[in-house]
């Protein structure tokens, strides 16, 4: 039984893949598909005269222009906003699209000019085959699916907002930063977007310069000084004829839900009240409530998205200038080829890195089994979701003195009241056979009203709310319609081990999630039932109960702990066996049962349906919230470079739980509490997210777009593809390294071969200050670091040597930390990860 759920779970996923399979099945035969084409010549990130480290090596230059004929004006220093470069480009590929296909039918959807220089086209094979042929095409990639990293099974135990981690300071807090969001589009009449919260002037940030699209139904005005920039993209959707305009709206209108609540959590206002079925939750407000909000829908209510579509969306919010870009999508499959890392999604995001954007992403919810992960480039800061620190229970006390815990955002009764089954309170015309959910209470025309007035009925909650077939809010409606004073979910044995969302209830109601639980209370209903002795017909409803309320939230000590469907290291390097050595995820921070603002027209929640605020659990949620706390170290720092923001949140994470435990990582759908144990780097990369401390970190890893590409070059055979992709060939870059040796603020070696050093530098961003090193060894090796002290003056860097040697052959990973202690306080935590594989001498073998 346990499994039940799992196993429905990948039903539905077997259904998402077998609608992407039927796309793929057009390609093979002569039908036309969506292909993101990237041409040669070099975007004009290249040229963008406010890059400050603007080596731009091995770019291939000219070419394509000469052949033809198009004027080329000569760009060797133009500014991001300087149209000229694009408009340029898009020539370019129009023209070779009408060379290359003389007369034949063709659409182009996109022309991408900023981060890279391509465009998204709708062809045939043999038109595709056509295109490869030219000089100046350099990569041709099947478009893929993408989808938002929210559960959408959304009943977990929840907590409230975040808790504030800029004490007082929510009034300028993010000012100047701009958050570009990639997600389903945004609610713009929510008061967490409004402008006028404070007296001091809130200007765009002059170095922005988006737009704000207006539809019917994103009328003139919907921007203001908040909500800075609001585009949609949706060409490739479109295209394929799963576009459906009275769902999904044709404008940057969130008809969704997510866009609306990630882009709050990030950003939204201080102090939003959350009101939900009547009740007040407290105040809501984004983590950096002060900085600028730039959207790029690129994800939809009724089919998820496309890698076209947000290829387009990122390489706009590269040009319109954001700083940070958030991203709480993930792509359906792990890309194929020679690694992860080379997708038009996260390609476009190295450009987006070179040009100074900070780029969060959601980990995926596809944990928690190992290599689960969605998200894999170094460049990209990949966060995880854990729990909070506050929930809401609600439990129920019996009149035999039993008290049971549940769920339920819902007052409680006032005194004992009657219990009443829903399969005793059936009307005349009602039986069991006709309607074997009838206890459900799904429909009140099946019940006797003399009957359920005044008492407390009983419904039976089974997978088919998890489904969405039947709904809490219906049996809510039932039970008003018949003047009942509350509801009481059991739960059917089918769900078991299943956590539940606290749903908002307008009535007193309570879910009991153990089905363990929701026995004892129906024995003791059964037990209190009096009935005729001759014709067994029930005479007497004798059990009471009175509901305890669950509107409060109380306090967790055991948080933060890794939610289940956090999706897990290692970093998948390719579709093979292989594991890279990188350490995923970077970081976790709250992602489960969050408030925040919810569309007026969300579709994606039953419960929450017209509600201005909803409570939803996944990575999607823990993403912006780190998005949020990188805006506030980029207004701290303004010069940081995007490796020294993360190398800034990463170092200063927290490793222990309120109780000063170990964080815990929840390992099985079923029963995730009873199957956890100390959350692992894998689980948790560096640990659980302290703005506080990232807001002084003391020592800086710094890692450079050179670098990164170093580290692409060195994958066995990626050459060509470094070509195709980027322009540049690898042989200007240090390929002799590997994702080891990348100067992260982590270590991470996927095979252990003897022994291996490796080096990282650091930088002081603090005052002059004096190191001491230790360092918890991984099982089965043993590290040696030096230097064992070192003063460190204020701007100046220092060398770190790490020399990691095995003393015994393990076959699954062992962690270990190395610490830096500086005497001001300061503490930078690196968090190692090590499996040993000693390759024998093939000769000494034999
Ligand atoms: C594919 O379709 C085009 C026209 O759309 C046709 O000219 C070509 O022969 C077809 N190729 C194959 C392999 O069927
Ligand atoms: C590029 O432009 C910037 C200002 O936009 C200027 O400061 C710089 O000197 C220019 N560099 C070159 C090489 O022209
Ligand atoms: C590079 O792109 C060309 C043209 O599309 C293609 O023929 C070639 O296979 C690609 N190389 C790699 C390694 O992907
Ligand atoms: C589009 O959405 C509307 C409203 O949700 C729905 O009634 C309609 O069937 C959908 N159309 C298609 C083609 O799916
Ligand atoms: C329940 O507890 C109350 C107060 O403690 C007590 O008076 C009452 O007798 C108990 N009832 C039962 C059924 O145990
Ligand atoms: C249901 O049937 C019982 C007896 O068969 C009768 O007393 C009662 O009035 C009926 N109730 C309704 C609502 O028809
Ligand atoms: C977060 O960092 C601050 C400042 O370094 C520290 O005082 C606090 O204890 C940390 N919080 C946790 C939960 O580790
Ligand atoms: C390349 O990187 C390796 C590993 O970091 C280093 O040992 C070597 O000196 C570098 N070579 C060059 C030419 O920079
Ligand atoms: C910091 O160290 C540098 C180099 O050792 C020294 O020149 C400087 O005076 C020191 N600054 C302070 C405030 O001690
Ligand atoms: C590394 O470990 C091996 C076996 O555990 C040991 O023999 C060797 O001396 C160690 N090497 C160094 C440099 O410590
Ligand atoms: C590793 O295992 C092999 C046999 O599996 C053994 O011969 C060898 O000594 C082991 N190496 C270490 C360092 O323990
Ligand atoms: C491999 O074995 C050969 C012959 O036994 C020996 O000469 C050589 O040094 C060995 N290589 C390594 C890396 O151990």
């Amino acid at each position: 039984m346990g499994s039940f759920h799992g196993v429905l779970l990948v039903g539905l996923f077997f259904l998402g893949m077998l609608v992407s399979s039927l796309c793929q099945d057009e390609d093979s035969d002569n039908f036309s598909a969506v292909y993101i084409v990237t041409l040669r010549e070099a975007p004009a990130v290249h040229y963008d005269a406010e890059l400050r480290r603007s080596s731009i090596n091995g770019v291939r230059h000219g070419g394509a222009s000469e052949r033809l004929n198009i004027h080329k004006p000569r760009f060797r220093n133009i500014s991001r906003t300087d149209r000229r470069y694009s408009s340029y480009i898009a020539r370019v590929h129009d023209s070779l699209l009408r060379r290359v296909f003389r007369g034949e039918k063709y659409l182009k959807l996109y022309s991408y000019h900023y981060l890279i220089n391509g465009f998204a086209v709708f062809v045939t094979q043999d038109q595709v085959d056509k295109l490869s042929r030219r000089r100046e095409v350099a990569n041709v990639v099947l478009d893929f699916s993408v989808r938002t990293a929210t559960t959408h099974t959304p009943r977990f135990l929840g907590l409230p907002q975040g808790a504030w981690v800029q004490g007082g300071g929510y009034e300028s807090a993010g000012e100047g930063v701009v958050i570009g969001f990639i997600d389903t589009g945004i609610d713009p009449t929510h008061s967490s977007f409004d402008d006028h919260t404070s007296e001091r002037p809130y200007p765009v940030p002059a170095h922005f310069s988006g737009i704000c699209e207006v539809t019917p139904d994103f009328p003139s005005g919907s921007c203001n000084r908040k909500l800075i920039a609001a585009r949609h993209f949706a060409s490739s959707a479109i295209t394929r004829g799963v576009f459906n305009s009275s769902q999904d709206y044709a404008s940057p209108f969130d008809g969704e839900g997510h866009g609306t609540h990630t882009a709050s959590i990030a950003a939204g206002n201080h102090g939003i009240r959350v009101v939900v079925a009547g009740h007040h939750f407290g105040n809501a407000s984004g983590m950096a409530p002060r900085s600028h909000i730039a959207v790029y829908k690129a994800l939809y209510k009724s089919f998820g998205g496309f890698a076209a579509d947000v290829v387009a969306a990122i390489d706009q919010a590269a040009q319109d200038g954001v700083d940070i870009i958030s991203l709480s999508i993930t792509p359906n499959r792990r890309p194929p080829g020679i690694a992860t890392f080379f997708n038009p999604i996260d390609m476009a995001l190295l450009s987006a890195v070179k040009a100074g954007i900070f780029v969060v992403q959601a980990a995926g919810n596809t944990g928690p089994s190992p290599k689960s992960m969605s998200s894999f480039s170094p460049w990209i800061f990949t966060v995880g979701s854990s729990s909070h620190d506050r929930n809401y229970s609600n439990s129920i006390m019996l009149g035999n003195n039993v008290t049971i815990t549940g769920v339920g955002l819902a007052p409680g009764t006032d005194t004992m009241y009657t219990l009443i089954s829903a399969t005793h309170a059936l009307n005349n015309g009602t039986t069991v056979s006709d309607d074997m959910y009838v206890g459900e209470c799904q429909d009140s025309s099946n019940f006797n009203w003399d009957l359920v007035r005044g008492n407390l009925l009983i419904c039976s909650y089974s997978i088919r709310f998890v489904l969405g077939i039947s709904t809490i809010h219906k049996s809510l409606e039932t039970a008003k319609n018949l003047s009942a004073i509350g509801v009481v979910f059991t739960m059917d044995a089918f769900v078991i081990g299943f956590q539940l969302n606290p749903t908002p209830m307008k009535l007193p109601g309570i879910i009991i999630p153990s089905p363990e639980d929701s026995k004892v209370l129906l024995k003791y209903y059964n037990l209190s039932l009096e009935r005729d002795i001759m014709t067994k017909r029930i005479t007497k409803f004798g059990a009471l109960a009175t509901i305890c309320g669950g509107l409060k939230a109380n306090y967790s000590t055991s948080a933060p702990k890794i939610m289940y469907y956090s999706a897990r290291g290692p970093d998948p390097e390719d579709n093979f066996l292989d594991d890279a050595d990188i350490m995923k995820p970077n970081l976790v921070a709250p992602g489960n049962s969050i408030w925040a603002a919810w569309s007026s027209v969300g579709q994606d929640s039953i419960e929450f349906q017209g509600e201005h605020f909803a409570m939803m659990s996944g990575t999607s949620m823990a993403a912006p919230h780190v998005a949020g706390l990188a805006a506030l170290v980029r207004q701290k720092f303004p010069n940081f470079s995007p490796s020294a923001i993360a190398s800034a949140l990463s170092t200063t994470a927290s490793l222990y739980d309120r109780n000063g435990g170990p964080i815990m990582a929840q390992r099985a759908y079923a029963f995730p509490d009873q199957n956890q144990s100390p959350a692992t780097p894998f689980d948790m990369g560096s640990g659980f997210v302290n703005a506080t401390a990232a807001l002084n970190p003391g020592l800086i890893f710094d890692t450079s777009y050179d670098n990164y590409m170093s580290f692409l070059c060195g994958i066995n055979g990626s050459a060509p593809v470094v070509l195709n992709y980027t322009g540049e060939s690898c042989w200007t870059y240090n390929s002799t390294i590997n994702g080891g040796d990348l100067n992260l603020p982590s270590i991470t070696i996927a095979k252990l071969n003897r022994s291996r050093t490796v080096l990282r530098t650091v930088r002081n961003v603090a005052a002059n200050e004096t190191y001491s090193v230790g360092w918890s060894a991984p099982f089965g090796v043993s590290l040696k670091v030096s230097p064992l002290h070192f003063s460190i003056a204020s701007g100046e860097t220092q060398v770190l040597s790490v020399f990691v040697n095995a003393t015994s052959n393990s076959t699954t990973a062992s962690y270990g930390r190395i610490g830096l202690f500086g005497h001001l306080g300061h503490v930078v935590n690196i968090p190692l990860s090590v499996i040993v594989k000693i390759t024998y001498n093939t000769t000494a073998n034999g």
